[in-house]
C-alpha cells in the first residue's frame, strides 16, 4: 500500500527544489507537526528540534493558537497595506515596541521578509547615509572570513564562504574579509587580550589597505554562526567601535541568529556594552509564525536622509507584511509574559556546563558559543587534528545526520569553517530537555568517533 510519506517522498523527488541540498532527493525527513519543542515527521517520528527550525522558532510549536487569533484579527481587519509611502498601524507599534528593546539609540526600524533582504537594505541605508554627507567614495565593507550574511547577491558580498560565491562571478560590492574570533587553533587564542589585538590590528590594516576614506561599513556578528558559534574575545566588540568611528565607517551587528532572544538578550550585541549603527534581525523575530525581517538603525544614521529631505531608495513589497507585523508584536508579548529571556539566562550555565562534558569523547575538540547557541568541533582525536575532506564527506554527511535521527534529535553538521555539530534549542526548553539533548549528543558523538576509527 503506498503511504501518505511514500507519496510525499515520490512528489518531492519530482517537483520539489530543496535550498542548499543535493537535488537528487533520497529519503527525505519530511516533517508536519509541531508541539512544544519537538516536530513529528511523516512517519509519526518524534524529534526533539534541537536546532529551532535553522534559529528560527524561538518558541517552539504550541503557540499556533495564539498567533492565529493575532493573526485573524489583523487579516481581518487589514489584510495587507506596504510601507512605501503609506504605513499601517501594526508597522508602527512594532517598529516603537522594537526599538524599546533595542541599545540606547536606535530608534528607526525598516522592515524586510527576511535576512539577506534586512542586510542589502541595511547596506542601501549605509550607502545613502555617506552620500548624504558628502561621502560618496565611501563604497567598501570589512566583514569576517567564513561568516554568513546572506546568499541574495549582494548580500553574498559580505558572506565570507569562497565556495558559495565562486559560481556567481564577481561580487557587486567590493567586500575585504577579515580574521574572525575562531580562537580555537589560533596561535594566542589562550590569551584574549593578546588575540583580540591581533585581530583588531589585522581589521585596521584592512580599513587602511582599503583606503580609510573609502571604507563605508564593518558587519559582524555578536556571536559567528558559520565557523561554529565563535564567541568574541572581551572588548572586541569595543574595539570594533573605535575603529568603525576613527575611520568614520558604520557598525553593524548582524543579528538574524543572535537577534531575538537566541543569546539572551533581543539585541545580542547589548552583551557586548557597545551600540553599534546598525543591527540586521529575521529568523526568530517573529519567533518563525511568519516570515519578517528588520534594520534597527541608529538616528544619528537616518538623520542625514530627514535632514536633507532624501529618499531611502530602498523598498520591499511584503516588507513589515501587517500579518508578520502582528506575529512580532505577539512574540514581543510572550517573550515578555512567559520570561523566555530569564529562562534562556538561567539555563545557559547549566547547557554550558554539560557540552562541557562532551570533552571527554576524543572526537570533540571544543564547545563554544553562548545562551543556546553552541557548538562542538569535532577533531581527529587527540592533538585536536582536522579531518580531511574525505573524512568529513564520511562523517559530516554519511555518519551524523542518519544517527541523530535515529537519536530523535534534529542539530546541524556543517563543515563551511571547521567541522562542528551545532544546537540552538526553542527558548522555552527546559533543564530537562536540555538534559536529554546533551545525553544525545553524547551518545551520537560517542559512536561518531568509533565510526571515524577513534578510540577512548
Ligand atoms: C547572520 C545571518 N545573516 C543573514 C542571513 C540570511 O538570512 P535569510 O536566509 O533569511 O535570507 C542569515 C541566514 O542564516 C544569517 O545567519
Amino acid at each position: 500500500m503506498t503511504t501518505r510519506h511514500d507519496t510525499l517522498q515520490q512528489s518531492a523527488a519530482r517537483h520539489l527544489m530543496l535550498h542548499f541540498s543535493p537535488q537528487r532527493l533520497d529519503d527525505l525527513l519530511v516533517l508536519e507537526r509541531g508541539e512544544g519543542p519537538y516536530v513529528f515527521d511523516t512517519r509519526g517520528r518524534r524529534y526533539i528540534d534541537a536546532l529551532s527550525s535553522l534559529f528560527c522558532s524561538q518558541l517552539g510549536y504550541s503557540y499556533g493558537q495564539e498567533m492565529a487569533e493575532a493573526a485573524t484579527k489583523q487579516l481581518t481587519t487589514l489584510a495587507f497595506n506596504t510601507n512605501w509611502g503609506t504605513a499601517h498601524p501594526a508597522a508602527i507599534e512594532l517598529a516603537e515596541r522594537l526599538t524599546g528593546l533595542a541599545p540606547e539609540g536606535l530608534t528607526r526600524a525598516f522592515f524586510t521578509s527576511g535576512g539577506s533582504e534586512s542586510v542589502e537594505a541595511a547596506w542601501k541605508l549605509v550607502r545613502e547615509y555617506h552620500l548624504a554627507n558628502g561621502q560618496p567614495r565611501r563604497t567598501k565593507a570589512i566583514a569576517r572570513h567564513t561568516a554568513y550574511h546572506g546568499v541574495t547577491l549582494g548580500a553574498l558580498s559580505f558572506t565570507g564562504v569562497p565556495r558559495f560565491k565562486e559560481p556567481f562571478g564577481p561580487a557587486p560590492i567590493d567586500v575585504v574579509h577579515v580574521a574572525n574570533t575562531n580562537g580555537f587553533r589560533a596561535p594566542d587564542g589562550d590569551d584574549p587580550a593578546a588575540f583580540r589585538d591581533r585581530l583588531l590590528a589585522e581589521t585596521e590594516e584592512a580599513i587602511r589597505a582599503a583606503g580609510p576614506d573609502e571604507v563605508a561599513l564593518i558587519i559582524a556578528e555578536p556571536v559567528q554562526n558559520a565557523g561554529g558559534c565563535l564567541t568574541a574575545p572581551p572588548s572586541y566588540w569595543r574595539g570594533l567601535r573605535e575603529l568603525a568611528d576613527r575611520y568614520g565607517a558604520l557598525l553593524m551587528a548582524d543579528e538574524v541568529i543572535t537577534g531575538c532572544g537566541r543569546l539572551g538578550e533581543w539585541f545580542g550585541v547589548t552583551r557586548e556594552g557597545v551600540v553599534p549603527d546598525l543591527v540586521s534581525l529575521a529568523k526568530g523575530l517573529t519567533a518563525a509564525y511568519a516570515p519578517m525581517g528588520a534594520v534597527v538603525a541608529a538616528e544619528r544614521v537616518v538623520a542625514p536622509l530627514i535632514e536633507g529631505g532624501r529618499p531611502l531608495r530602498h523598498g520591499i513589497t511584503f516588507g513589515g507584511h501587517p500579518l508578520s507585523a502582528a506575529i512580532a508584536l505577539r512574540t514581543i508579548e510572550i517573550f515578555e509574559r512567559d520570561g523566555v529571556l530569564d529562562n534562556v539566562r538561567t539555563l545557559a550555565p547549566h547547557l554550558h556546563g554539560r557540552l562541557r562534558e562532551l570533552l571527554s569523547l576524543p572526537i570533540v575538540g571544543d564547545v563554544r558559543g553562548a545562551g543556546f547557541f553552541w557548538a562542538v568541533e569535532l577533531v581527529r582525536g587527540e592533538g585536536g587534528a582536522r579531518f580531511d575532506a574525505a573524512e568529513r564527506e564520511r562523517l559530516l554527511r554519511g555518519f551524523l545526520p542518519p544517527r541523530l535521527r535515529e537519536a530523535g534529535l534534529i542539530a546541524r553538521a556543517d563543515d563551511r569553517g571547521d567541522s562542528v555539530l551545532q544546537i540552538a534549542p526553542p527558548l522555552i526548553s527546559d533543564r530537562a530537555l536540555l538534559d536529554r539533548i546533551v545525553d544525545g549528543l553524547a551518545d551520537v558523538l560517542g559512536d561518531a568517533g568509533r565510526h571515524m576509527g577513534l578510540s577512548g
